[in-house]
């Protein structure tokens, strides 16, 4: 006992976890694992995929023998490039020491060559000089799409007749948007299929390589006082939650021929509603973890207008300070009624969530910034302690899982205030990660760059995982768009539409 105290003391309450332990066994054998980031002169790149790289290397997460090679139309030096992504790499890990040697080390082993998206040629070039780096050994390569949708099937026709290995695996990773409806879907499906086979494609939503997400599984099936509550027999409703307090700018002319619904709700918010109500699997496999995910969104209505409410934001003053109206950004239509929010409730049509509504709410340039899951269970069948308080429903146990920022799992109870009469009092039983864990949490990038290199599936979107959430999602659009509805106007900085709030009260909810 002595021991512990010191070790808590010595960690000021968190709770150490073994160093560089987590890193599963990655191929350190005579092996070479070439990535290819396609894109590597755009936003993603920068922002996301070479700090995650960086962030394994420093981890020892990577191969022993890697090369990374960024490719794009633009003009780079193999230097240009460096300094490039240099200005991006953050150092997160905690031990700062040797982060610059590391960086260093890190950004030699990165290349550039440019060249066209649907060149042969071009990519043959890419493959001469990935041949010179892999230096005869056995060789795996990673090709990263970091380019717009349109050039996907142009890349991967290239990729599999002049860039493929020839002597281990290839694989691609695709980023969203697959498409716009399950028709494009079903044709950008097709086309990757020309070149691919199902196991080649990794199609990334970057949602399920959140650390809380991926916990949510773990919550659900390894956790006895979870398990029996998790139907409609105790849980009243269930509601996932987003919202960034900042609007489009920068990526308009993107966002204007999607919106919110595409862009948030039918990949990143509709992959934790699955995680979240499907059953249990039949191992950990990735295969059976997805036969579950496609059988609960194949019991789901597709979405109805009535239970939908879009909108999106107009200027607002705050503190002398202006924030813009959507069509004010250049890129945007004048007249675009492409929604920046929406809340809709959806239906589960099975015997575990019968009745249970699944309140779905997106924003951008909202009050906050958030991401939760917040589940309500029901009243307390003949509360004996119903008359201390003033609204039943606000002595319903709630569990809240907070996936950023500030990573939380917390549950609200009921407790008596400590002293001679009785009060009551709603309390949190609280797990925050920052005051329990001390290393950082990884960016879901660094997972799912990690779980591609290994071939792990589980956390990436299987075609028939598409097609349903497609299904889901595409009559409702069409029916936004041939209508012409348009959407509430809501203040930067606000709460969001009020008929968001109206959409909640029909089903007996306030949102969170
Ligand atoms: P960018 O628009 O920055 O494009 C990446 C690169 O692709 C550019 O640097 C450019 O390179 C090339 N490119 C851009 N437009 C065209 C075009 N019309 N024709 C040919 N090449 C073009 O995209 P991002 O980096 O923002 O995103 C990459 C992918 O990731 C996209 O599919 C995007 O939807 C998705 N995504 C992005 C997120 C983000 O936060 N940025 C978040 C989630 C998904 P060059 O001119 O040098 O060839
Ligand atoms: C992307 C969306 O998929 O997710 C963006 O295209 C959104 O619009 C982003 O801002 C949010 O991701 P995160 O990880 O910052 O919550």
């Amino acid at each position: 006992p002595g021991k512990k105290t010191s070790l808590k003391k010595l960690t000021n309450g968190a709770l150490p976890t073994t160093p560089m332990a987590e890193c599963r066994e990655v191929d350190k054998g005579d092996s070479t694992v070439s990535i290819t980031v396609v894109g590597a002169s755009g936003d993603l790149a920068k922002k996301k995929i070479y700090p995650a790289l960086f962030a394994l290397y420093y981890e020892n997460c990577l191969p022993k023998h890697f090369t990374i090679f960024g490719y794009a139309r633009s003009k780079m030096t193999d230097a240009e490039l460096r300094k490039m992504v240099s200005k991006t790499l953050k150092c997160r890990i905690n031990e700062r020491g040797n982060c610059d040697g590391k960086m260093d080390e890190f950004l030699n082993r990165c290349f550039y060559q440019s060249g066209q998206y649907d060149s042969d040629d071009n990519f043959a070039e890419l493959d001469k000089k990935l041949k010179e780096h892999e230096a005869g050994r056995f060789s795996n390569r990673l090709f990263y799409l970091s380019v717009p949708p349109n050039i996907f099937i142009d890349v991967v026709k290239c990729v599999s007749t002049s860039t493929s290995s020839s002597s281990g695996w290839t694989r691609v990773i695709v980023e969203k948007p697959f498409g716009r409806d399950s028709e494009s879907s079903a044709a950008l499906t097709r086309g990757l299929k020309q070149y691919l086979v199902e196991d080649q494609i990794f199609r990334i939503d970057h949602y399920l390589g959140k650390e809380l997400v991926e916990n949510l599984s773990v919550l659900r099936f390894s956790n006895l006082i979870f398990q029996p509550l998790w139907s409609r027999q105790y849980i009243r409703n269930v509601q996932l939650n987003f919202s960034e307090d900042f609007g489009t700018e920068g990526r308009g002319g993107y966002f204007d021929s999607y919106g919110i619904i595409r862009d948030i709700m039918q990949n990143h918010l509709l992959q934790i509603l699955a995680l979240f109500a499907m059953e249990s699997p039949v191992s950990l496999d990735a295969e059976d973890i997805r036969n579950e995910k496609v059988k609960v969104l194949r019991s789901m209505k597709p979405l109805q207008l009535e239970n939908v409410v879009v909108g999106q934001y107009k200027s607002h003053i705050k503190d002398g300070v202006s924030y813009p109206t959507y069509t004010e950004d250049k890129t945007v239509a004048k007249d675009s009624l492409t929604p920046t929010f929406a809340a809709a409730a959806l239906f589960i049509d099975n015997a575990r969530w019968d009745g249970v509504p699944f309140l779905m709410k997106a924003g951008k340039a909202l009050h906050m910034q958030r991401a939760e899951i917040r589940v309500q269970f029901r009243h307390v069948p003949g509360n004996l302690y119903k008359r201390f308080f003033t609204d039943l429903d606000e002595a319903t146990n709630e569990l809240f899982i907070r996936l950023q920022p500030n990573a939380a799992i917390y549950l609200k109870i009921n407790n008596k205030i400590p002293g001679l009469g009785m009060r009551l009092d709603c309390s949190n039983l609280d797990l925050l990660y920052a005051a329990r864990y001390s290393k950082e949490i990884p960016d879901a990038y660094e997972r799912l760059l990690l779980d591609a290199i290994e071939g792990e599936r589980r956390l990436f979107i299987r075609s028939d995982e598409l097609d349903v959430a497609w299904k889901l999602f595409t009559p409702l659009l069409k029916e936004l768009e041939d209508k012409k509805i348009t959407p509430e106007l809501y203040s930067y900085g606000s709460t969001g539409p009020i008929e968001a709030h109206n959409l909640a009260s029909k089903y007996n909810v306030k949102w969170g």
